[in-house]
């Protein structure tokens, strides 16, 4: 997903801040990077093909130091291979406005036939340059900058986040809009800024607004952001305090985002649940709208909606919700939901999953639901994102920015909250007796260690060794049954993610109904097992694999899987609802360690995007 910055500053030095928002946005995946700043009233652009490093090194003649005002943007190509030409910011014909975009211009090929019939000359093959020529064209009439951008983008078809800059204006003003990616601005001591995450933000100012799809907001030095709809009418935004810590993003002591993500699991399960227990009564408090007993007795069935990772999380709480709450859940991939025509029971809640709370296809599936009659809620990571503004209720997830594109912390704060959600949904319904509560309540707080002892020295070169002994292997298959099924799909996704090898998760079951043709000894097969009603099945299946010659992978609390595999990981007991918690902190660093051991780009895989606002 692309990334835009800009920033208005009181005593220059605008270059450096576009670049330092730019790092951070790196983790969002792209293949080109570029700025436009205002010099003596007149733009300049640079940009670049391939890693920020380039774009730095071209700007490290100082020529632009003493700018005040610009955009910058970090470009994931989606029309136009990765090249310099196509790199952004793009600028109409006669220079006179600069403009960044992340999204789509559908109706981008009808655009540029008129714009060319007119005698326009194109420079790109990006649809982003149509929007730079339409701007320049409404400005070459009389319009200014905002008033340009609003009767463009009246024009266009799609989604879009964009930022522009032009020469010759009274004052120096930004102008911005979005209408799906996300952009926030903000005025802080030093200027007025842009980006589409907050991260960029939060070293300047904590207080930020989140604009709207549809809106349109002016920065301009000494004033706060003018904010208004396409049609020129004014709104007003609130300021959100964003309570992030910036060194949060960094990396700290890690070698990768990644793994320092995965060792703040233990962290992310305290600031995502702990607050919210209630031990006293077995149950759990979310201190927001929507959770009420009254409210959750009037659902009758839950539809839960998410894509990737965060669908895994969707799956384990159906078993959480089925089982301890008794209340029928759905789960699907967003993406076959908003296509399918789907048919929704009377009092359905429409459960969003999605820790960026930008994903297209989640949130179209969520919009989809509500026209059909259904409430809303999500789980989500990211306060001001999308997904929490339109969704009726929210389960805030405190897993903090999760930059590495594959996700862990993330998912494991996401698997809290629908424990959480179950247990708070079992009480509310009367299923789940405080007894029962207060132990499951009880079980989550014991948790902790038994994940700090699954990321101490020991248990991670354990986990090193089996990355190595098996980097080498054709495939790898990982399975499980009933909760910690969806921990053998999420195993299978990060190994592919990040290590770019064929990784397949399966119910354990399900082997004998074709997968088990594939068992030789260059399979390595991780099989997902702890203790409880499921062991013994589990087992049979791990047996089914070893006698055609398959390299088992142990992982879990059951120890007799542990004794008749090849290579193990003995994961602590915990109560089964908890264990995919527990499960899948080892398959985090299997694949981790496969991928640094092959030397790939871990935190930014190839091919992929942090959050995909695109369909
Ligand atoms: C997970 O490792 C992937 N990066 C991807 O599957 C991700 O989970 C998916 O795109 C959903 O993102 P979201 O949680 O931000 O909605």
């Amino acid at each position: 997903m692309c990334g835009i910055v800009g920033a208005i500053q009181r005593n220059g030095g605008v270059v450096e801040t576009l670049l330092q928002g730019l790092r951070l946005l790196e983790y969002r995946g792209y293949d080109s990077a570029g700025v436009a700043v205002l010099e003596a009233g007149a733009i300049k652009i640079r940009r670049k093909a391939g890693r920020l490093e380039r774009l730095e090194q071209v700007l490290s003649d100082g020529s632009l130091d003493n700018a005040r005002a610009g955009i910058g943007h970090t470009r994931w190509a989606t029309h136009g291979p990765p090249s310099d030409e196509n790199a952004h910011p793009h600028t109409d014909q006669e220079g006179r406005v600069a403009l960044v975009h992340n999204g789509v211009v559908e109706n981008w090929a009808e655009l540029r036939a008129e714009l060319e019939a007119a005698g326009v000359r194109f420079a790109s093959d990006t649809d982003t340059e149509v929007l730079a020529h339409l701007v320049g064209r409404e400005m070459a009439r009389g319009q200014d900058l905002a008033s340009a951008v609003r009767a463009s983008l009246a024009r266009v078809r799609g989604y879009y986040a964009i930022a522009a800059v032009a020469q010759g204006e009274q004052g120096v003003r930004i102008v911005c809009a979005r209408s799906g990616p996300p952009l926030a601005v903000a005025a802080g001591p030093d200027g007025v800024y842009l980006a589409s995450d907050v991260l960029a933000l939060i070293a300047h100012t904590r207080d930020v607004i989140f604009l709207e799809d549809g809106d349109v907001a002016e920065l301009e030095l000494g004033h706060a952001p003018i904010v208004t709809r396409i049609d020129g009418t004014r709104v007003d935004r609130p300021t959100r305090r964003v309570e992030w810590d910036p060194e949060q993003a960094g990396k700290g002591s890690f070698p990768h985002f990644m793994l320092k993500e995965i060792h703040e699991q233990p962290d992310v399960l305290a600031r995502t649940a702990f607050d919210r227990l209630r031990l006293d009564k077995g149950d759990v408090d979310f201190g927001v709208p929507g959770f009420t007993d009254h409210e959750l007795r009037a659902v009758d069935r839950l539809q839960i909606v998410a894509c990737g990772t965060a669908l895994h999380a969707g799956w384990i709480a159906r078993y959480l919700i089925e089982g301890l709450a008794r209340l029928p859940v759905d789960v699907d991939y967003a993406s076959e939901f908003r296509y399918r025509d789907p048919v929704l029971a009377h009092n359905t809640l429409a459960l969003a999953i999605s820790q960026s709370g930008e994903t297209a296809d989640t949130l179209a599936a969520l919009r989809l639901a509500k026209t059909l009659g259904a409430r809303t809620a999500a789980i989500c990571n990211v306060v001001g994102s999308t997904l929490v503004r339109e969704a009726q209720a929210t389960i805030l997830t405190h897993a903090g920015p999760e930059i590495g594109v594959a996700s862990t912390k993330a998912f494991v704060a996401q698997v809290v909250a629908a424990f959480l959600f179950a247990v708070r949904l079992g009480r509310a319904r009367g299923v789940l007796s405080l007894e029962r509560g207060r132990e499951l309540v009880s079980e989550l707080r014991l948790l902790r260690p038994k994940m700090e002892s699954l990321l101490g020295e020991r248990a991670v070169s354990e986990v090193r060794a089996i990355a190595q002994k098996n980097q080498g292997q054709k495939g790898f298959l990982f399975l499980g049954r009933g909760i910690n099924y969806p921990i053998a799909l999420e195993g299978a996704l990060k190994l592919k993610e990040i290590s770019y090898v064929h990784a397949e998760g399966y119910p354990a079951g399900e082997m004998k109904h074709g997968p088990i043709a594939l068992i030789e000894p260059a399979m390595s097969i991780l099989v997902v097992n702890s203790a409880g009603p499921l062991a013994e099945k589990v087992r049979s299946n791990l047996e089914q694999v070893r006698a055609r010659g398959g390299h088992v992978i142990a992982i879990g609390s059951d120890k007799e899987s542990i004794a008749q595999s090849d290579e193990h990981v003995l994961v602590p007991e915990c109560s089964e609802w908890l264990s995919p918690i527990l499960n899948v902190i080892p398959l985090q660093l299997v694949a981790y360690h496969m991928a640094d051991l092959k030397g790939f780009d871990i935190d930014k895989p190839r091919n992929l995007a942090k959050s995909v606002t695109v369909e």
